[in-house]
């Protein structure tokens, strides 16, 4: 008997493609754009006859507050085996899933990676992360999380890569390529067996939610869409990122899933996109509540026809579509296209050749001591040293730590959000990895557990404080209106303080958190973000000095809640900050400066930049810029050299200085190395509200230093007769 072509392996996917196609009914088409959550026995008739062609994998529309989902490969054979042999097509379904920072090997959180500022180091976490989730039977993985965010007040800042689109940019394509395994720049004819399809989210904007509040209205101009919140997603679907999630809220009273000109002008039409885009959960039928869709079927007409390809757990395409599409009111050829998206990444994926997973495999796949290893030098990398006035690093022998705070000896408050598969059992507390690090003659004392703890501490070398945020006080539907740290916690460090020992504090926490007085009060501050599984042991690593702390802030810190919105790349605004003038943007009860800018962190070395020079060929567009970088301390370390670009004058104003180069040095002490970056048309140019390059003549200016407070700079400008020239050379 011959086997149909869209089943034969030897035919090209288009081929197949359009075989199986005209096979489909009306129905059997919607139900490819049909997903649904955590198929059961209770679903198996609607598998059977072809209406539901994705399974989500949670268990609530917010799987990352749930605690400790589990993935059933059986169960997942099982309703796969129901769909291609007992459905008339034999149409696998794709099984999704939230892997957001690590899988069962927990990753520190997203905003953590970010300050690690490698993307070699997120492309290795989340390939660890896509082999031990498909060994588990997931396809597709609804990460990486691109959306900038300038609030810390929303929770979901944890998920994303921070406020700056060229450093999220590198990293989301980092990211896709981890999941991937894809080294081209298009979407895989075939994914690698032991990765999965990643999913750009949330398209696009959302982190701009007024007031810091998740899901709330957005208004975002054009001008800022193409150069900030759609820069993270075009780098990801340049890097061939397989599917887009199409966010909840609304720009300018538009929807994102009934957002025509952002799914399909710019997403599809302009970016070329060839993979499907998903709604968030409910985001289609959401319509109704927005209030541009009258009923579920004008909300599947909207959604399907501004561009979402799949309706995410609201069924609203498969009880819709097909009775549009009959009376005419709705497209067949839109309804095929969503179509095709669809199964061009099922038979990529290889679902129709192997459509069950291996229920035994993870065993040989997961929590591997490789990528324990991977996880605790992101873990350690990403940690960002705040304050030091040489407390730090602590020797391990003839010493006596008090160990206090809240987060000292806790398990899943180190995952963070998002963490579906990790299991709290599995986690270092810092409590452990200290103890597990101790030489000779050394006692830990852990000042909650013991009488007298006044006592005890006077009579301890140092006190070591671990406190910040639960995992509960970030991630999705978890906005706080304070950045300031949870109630009780600067008084305990202050009451620590009259103790008259050395203080060390390390803040876990999924946000930038007010450490004014923490500052005051304490000799170190360590910042480490929800570091993840390794993450007790990442902090000890750095402690006691066996990695020198090289984290970045990828999102500004600032001093007070009432701050917000502060981010390093605004515009300058016709009365910009000098310190010494009234009348500009500031306010009369607080420093205009953040606590700590973006890009800043310490190390237990010094660095110095200088010798800064830009250079020009006339006859190329690029302007070099080296500078030489020195560890001017007495031990190694890594510090990222950073280099900034203003557009001095332009049609539109343009912010005062934008992120376009980095670069991690290792240097021995003592050590110079001279860096380079070459600023070409990308770096310098903009977009306008269409999303077009726009490269215009005029004088720009350059820095490159620690910390986008870099003040090593040059002019160069780009002549009316677009001839690239240096003006001032540099320091
Ligand atoms: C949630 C989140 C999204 C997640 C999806 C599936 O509501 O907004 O990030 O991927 O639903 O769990």
């Amino acid at each position: 008997m011959t086997i149909p072509a869209y089943k034969n392996p030897a035919l090209t996917v288009s081929e197949r493609i359009e075989d199986l196609l005209g096979r489909m009914t009306l129905k059997e088409k919607a139900g490819q754009l049909n997903q649904w959550f955590n198929l059961g026995p209770e679903h198996y008739d609607m598998v059977r006859k072809g209406e539901i062609g994705s399974d989500l994998l949670a268990g609530s529309p917010t799987a990352g507050n749930s605690p400790q989902e589990r993935i059933f490969a059986r169960r997942y054979n099982e309703v796969q085996k129901i769909a291609v042999t007992e459905s008339r097509l034999g149409i696998p379904l794709i099984f999704g899933r939230d892997v957001i920072h690590g899988y069962r090997t927990v990753a520190p959180i997203p905003l953590g990676m970010a300050a690690a500022w490698s993307p070699e180091l997120v492309q290795a976490a989340n390939t660890i992360a896509a082999r031990e989730a498909r060994a588990d039977g997931v396809h597709w993985a609804f990460s990486p999380m691109l959306d900038i965010a300038r609030d810390p007040r929303w929770g979901r800042v944890a998920e994303g890569f921070g406020e700056d689109p060229f450093l999220a940019g590198k990293l989301a394509a980092a990211a896709v390529r981890g999941f991937q395994g894809n080294d081209q720049d298009a979407i895989p004819e075939r994914f690698p067996v032991d990765r999965v399809v990643a999913c750009a989210k949330h398209f696009v904007g959302y982190g701009a939610a007024e007031g810091g509040r998740d899901y709330n209205t957005t208004e975002i101009t054009r001008q800022t869409l193409h150069n900030v919140y759609l820069a993270t997603f075009k780098a990801a679907i340049q890097s061939g990122c397989g599917t887009v999630m199409s966010a909840f809220h609304d720009i300018g009273g538009i929807p994102l899933s009934a957002h025509r000109y952002l799914l399909t002008e710019v997403l599809k039409e302009q970016w070329g996109f060839g993979g499907f885009v998903v709604s968030d959960w409910g985001a289609v039928w959401e319509l109704t509540n927005h209030g541009i869709a009258a009923d579920a079927g004008h909300a599947a007409e909207l959604g399907c026809g501004a561009g979402v390809d799949m309706d995410m757990c609201s069924m609203v395409y498969l009880n819709n579509l097909p009775d549009l599409v009959q009376s005419g009111k709705f497209s067949e050829e839109r309804l095929d296209d969503a179509v095709r998206r669809v199964l061009r990444i099922k038979f990529a994926l290889g679902l129709f050749e192997s459509p069950y997973v291996d229920a035994d495999a993870s065993h040989a796949v997961h929590l591997l001591p490789e990528s324990l290893a991977v996880m605790r030098r992101l873990a350690a990398d990403s940690m960002v040293l705040l304050k030091n006035n040489g407390v730090l690093p602590l020797r391990a022998d003839h010493l006596t730590i008090c160990l206090g705070g809240p987060l000292a000896d806790r398990r899943k408050e180190l995952f963070g959000c998002w963490t579906i598969d990790g299991r709290d059992e599995e986690v270092t507390t810092l409590k452990e990895a200290i103890t597990g690090r101790l030489g000779a003659e050394t006692r830990l004392h852990h000042y909650e557990l013991v009488d007298d703890a006044v006592k005890l501490a006077r009579a301890s070398d140092v006190m070591i404080l671990a406190i910040g945020e639960s995992e509960g006080r970030s991630g999705e539907d978890n906005c706080t209106t304070t950045i300031d740290l949870p109630a009780g916690q600067e008084a305990l460090v202050e009451s620590a303080r009259r103790m008259a020992i050395p203080i060390v504090a390390v803040v876990f926490g999924g946000r930038p958190l007010n450490l004014t007085r923490v500052m005051d009060w304490a000799d170190a501050v360590l910042f480490a973000w929800h570091p993840g599984i390794t993450g007790g042991l990442g902090v000890t690593d750095i402690l006691f000095g066996d990695v020198n702390p090289s984290g970045r802030l990828p999102i500004t810190f600032p001093r007070s809640t009432g701050q917000i919105p502060l981010y390093y790349n605004h515009r300058s605004t016709g009365r910009p900050l000098p310190r010494n003038s009234r009348r500009h943007s500031r306010y009369i009860d607080a420093l205009d400066s953040p606590l700590f800018p973006f890009g800043f962190g310490l190390s237990y070395t010094t660095f110095t930049y200088g010798n800064l020079c830009a250079t020009a060929d006339p006859q190329i567009p690029e302007i070099v810029v080296t500078a030489q970088v020195t560890n001017t301390g007495d031990r190694a370390g890594t510090t990222v050299a950073q280099c900034y670009v203003r557009d001095v004058v332009a049609s539109v104003a343009r912010p005062v200085r934008e992120l376009k180069g980095f670069e991690r040095v290792f240097l021995e002490a003592g050590q110079s190395k001279t860096i380079l970056f070459r600023l070409g048309p990308q770096e310098v140019s903009y977009l306008d509200d269409n999303g077009h390059e726009v490269l215009e003549p005029g004088r720009f200016q350059v820095w490159v230093g620690g910390d986008s407070n870099a003040d090593l700079g040059a002019d160069f400008e780009i002549t009316p007769d677009g001839r690239w020239g240096v003006i001032d050379k540099g320091e």
